[in-house]
């Protein structure tokens, strides 16, 4: 089945003017917990203007994973470390978003939620290049301060220089490059503050890949907000996010040790060339009651090679390895049957136009099964007319040889990264 795709530039469709002012999506964030909305949820400015069919939102949403399946194997591959906005490009469509204030008084912003990026960074006034109106206003807040050249932060950003006694670097990241200024500012989540959080106060930016309003890192590295908050929240936090077909959802995003304990736990591991992304291990795939065959090099964590498989927020749709992919889909077409005939939809190979029985798939990491409902496992569309296995294979163009727990596998469900204790947790949670 061919399906015709228009290739607008993602961000012209989006309108700042909308959202965020329903009573719905007004409501306070509490504590320390974060509400997490899905950027095409109602609450979410940058849903697209215009309605998407089905078949268009999800090709879009695979057209952004490409990108993001490329910034993941460039982290992988490379092997210097870029604490501050070593993103690409995905900060041009995040999936979730959370609201965060900058600022006294408080400036609110919507920034992309992203697991296994480092990044702080916000689009200042004045900035030639970012998209129009900018979030932050330093001139409007008493207790923003520039960082100077000597500050010892200055040495973990990419890039830096000097413009009079002030810190700035400059980054590249897909088709953009982006000026900033190394700056700090109190950072409000929730009721919590975070004075003097270190971020970059983006100054200029070229291309279309831009943030539009910023990104909230949650990887582990030197500068990442885990590293400026481990005295408040202990490297310790969970999120449940909501399905993107459900409209009026908001998902949590829980920072600190206050976390739900009925949960199974697999180690977290650490690639010392890698330090911000997560790392589990995988051991192998249950598709009904088979464990199918897989090669265990396709799975095994290699930290000199970046091989292994990781949790990440910001990919839409799991990713496995071309051994581990093809193992996967065979079993799960031959638990179907041939009754219903096998079509495409984009990058998934394996849709189906009639009604089928789902067989349930069960990732098996070191010490923790979970077996995924069905609705994490295969996409419906609206009119119930096409059913996919919505998972892929590593993009060949990539080279990739990380696999990619990703969002829709993951969603309605509590996933508690605790990193004391060098562990990742799971239990289901309807959040939808
Ligand atoms: C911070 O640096 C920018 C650019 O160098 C400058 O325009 C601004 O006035 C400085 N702000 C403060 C509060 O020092
Ligand atoms: C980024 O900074 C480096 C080092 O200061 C400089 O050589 C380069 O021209 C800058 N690139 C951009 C795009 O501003
Ligand atoms: C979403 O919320 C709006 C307004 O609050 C309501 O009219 C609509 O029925 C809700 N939709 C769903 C699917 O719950
Ligand atoms: C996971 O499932 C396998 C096979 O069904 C079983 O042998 C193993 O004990 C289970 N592991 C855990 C931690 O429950």
């Amino acid at each position: 089945m061919k399906i015709p795709l228009v290739f607008t530039p993602f961000l012209l469709l989006f309108s700042l003017a909308q959202g965020l002012n329903s009573p719905k999506c007004d409501s306070h964030d509490d504590g320390s917990t974060l509400k997490v909305f899905h950027v095409f949820s109602q609450c979410s400015p940058f849903r697209p203007a215009k309605a998407m069919s089905w078949e268009e939102s999800v090709l879009q949403l695979q057209a952004k994973d490409q990108a993001r399946m490329q910034y993941l194997s460039s982290l992988v591959a490379r092997r210097s470390v870029l604490p501050v906005a070593s993103g690409r490009q995905i900060t041009q469509s995040p999936t979730y978003i959370v609201r965060a204030k900058i600022g006294t008084p408080p400036q609110t912003l919507l920034l992309a939620m992203d697991t296994n990026n480092d990044a702080a960074w916000v689009p200042c006034t004045g900035c030639v290049g970012c998209s129009s109106p900018t979030p932050f206003s330093p001139a409007k807040s008493t207790t923003f301060r520039n960082l100077t050249c000597g500050s010892p932060q200055c040495n973990q950003v990419p890039n830096p220089t000097c413009s009079g006694s002030a810190c700035s670097f400059n980054l590249t990241y897909g088709s953009s490059t982006v000026a900033a200024n190394l700056v700090r500012d109190t950072l409000t989540l929730a009721a919590d503050r975070v004075p003097g959080y270190t971020f970059g106060c983006i100054q200029k930016a070229t291309g279309s890949s831009v943030p539009q309003q910023g990104l909230l890192g949650l990887g582990r590295g030197p500068l990442s907000l885990l590293a400026q908050t481990q005295n408040l929240y202990k490297s310790t936090f969970s999120y449940c996010l909501p399905s993107f077909k459900a409209l009026n959802f908001t998902g949590s995003l829980r920072l600190g040790l206050a976390q739900p304990t009925r949960l199974k736990f697999t180690p977290l591991l650490k690639n010392p060339r890698r330090s911000s992304l997560y790392y589990v291990n995988l051991v192998a795939i249950k598709v009904g009651r088979k464990i199918v065959d897989i090669p265990p090099a396709a799975l095994a964590f290699n930290p000199a090679t970046g091989a292994g498989t990781i949790f990440d927020s910001g990919t839409v749709f799991t990713r496995l390895v071309e051994p581990a992919y093809t193992a996967v889909r065979n079993e799960f077409r031959r638990r179907v049957g041939r009754r219903v005939p096998v079509t495409t939809l984009g990058g998934f190979d394996t849709c189906y136009t009639g009604s089928i029985v789902v067989p349930p798939i069960t990732f098996m990491f070191s010490g923790m099964n979970v077996t995924l409902p069905t609705d994490n496992i295969v996409i419906h569309s609206t009119a119930g007319s096409i059913t996919c296995l919505a998972m892929a294979v590593t993009p060949n163009n990539v080279n990739s040889v990380l696999n990619v727990i990703a969002n829709m596998q993951q969603q309605n469900h509590r996933v508690l990264y605790d990193v004391p204790n060098s562990r990742l947790g799971i239990a289901r949670e309807l959040c939808s």
